[in-house]
């Protein structure tokens, strides 16, 4: 079994009148993929806001690598090998990829751009290897080649890329990633889904939450499921694909099963012969 990274216990959250989070508590190994599923307003999101130190949630505990962080600050998480990515993306159009990569860097190590400027020669060292570690997040997603380029003016499913590998550049132990995949073609989410398992290899572990359920089964370790805030399943993907409660919640009052939660029906072709 492996050691538990990051345990959430008893989380609470509430917006006003708006019960977000109620006593939700899972595990997540290290070197592993979690994902974090249920319909939209399910919680997901606040879950992923709570850890990343963007809200102090009003109960319960968040512990990371042994320690509570509760309520702190997303730049000083960083530092202790905790990242994350946006459901709507946060990429600066303006700054080339390269720019937008190092910024995961210069938040780790605490020094913005203006310090950067004043090039004391200590500083340009630092700036050199902040570069170089730069690109090699960049190789690893292969954006090499668009490095010098205006974030703005890659593909969408390109820009989620630059995004991954600003939360992957400083080396972290844990990367929360919200809907990594909304949004892009077919052929972009199978190349997002084959960068995720890349990450998991090289020993870093992920907290996924997605919409698209046939990413979800094929990448995922263990999947946990939000419903108005509560957790109402939690267990591996082919359990969590026929789970009463799950299907209820994803099937119950909808004419189309979810994409990718359909039980496996047999390939066409067999099931024509049957
Ligand atoms: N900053 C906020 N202020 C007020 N209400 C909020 C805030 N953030 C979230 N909520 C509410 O909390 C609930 C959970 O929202 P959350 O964004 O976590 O859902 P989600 O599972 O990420 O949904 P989606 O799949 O649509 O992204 C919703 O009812 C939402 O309206
Ligand atoms: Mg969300």
């Amino acid at each position: 079994m492996p050691e538990t990274l990051l345990s959430v216990r008893d989380l609470d959250m509430s917006f006003g009148g708006v019960q977000a989070l109620s006593q939700v508590s899972f595990a997540v190994p290290a070197g592993r993929i979690t994902a974090v599923i249920g319909p939209n307003g399910a919680g997901k999101t606040t879950a992923i806001n709570c850890i990343s130190g963007v809200y102090r949630p009003r109960g319960g505990r968040v512990v990371f690598n042994g320690h509570t962080i509760n309520g702190q600050a997303p730049h000083v998480l960083a530092r202790q090998g905790l990242t994350r990515t946006f459901q709507n993306l946060q990429v600066f159009a303006n700054l080339s990829v390269l720019e937008n990569v190092m910024v995961g860097l210069h938040a780790v190590t605490g020094r913005g751009f203006v310090s950067a400027m004043l090039r004391l020669p200590a500083q340009r060292a630092e700036e050199r290897r902040i570069r170089q570690q730069a690109r090699e997040a960049l190789e690893f997603l292969g954006l090499q080649d668009s490095a010098s380029l205006p974030a703005g003016q890659l593909s969408y499913g390109d820009r989620k890329r630059v995004e991954l590998a600003r939360a992957l550049v400083a080396k972290p132990k844990l990367v929360l990633l919200d809907e990594p995949v909304a949004g892009l073609n077919p052929a972009e989410t199978e190349d997002m889904g084959q960068a995720l398992l890349a990450v998991r290899q090289q020993g870093v572990t992920l907290v996924l939450v997605e919409h698209d359920m046939s990413l979800v089964m094929r990448v995922s370790d263990q999947v946990v499921v939000l419903h108005f805030g509560r957790k109402i399943a939690q267990g591996d993907p082919q359990s969590i694909q026929r789970h009463p409660e799950v299907l209820r919640t994803y099937l119950g009052g909808r004419d189309e099963p979810i994409p990718g939660l359909d039980m496996d029906p047999a390939p066409p072709q067999e099931a024509a012969r049957a």
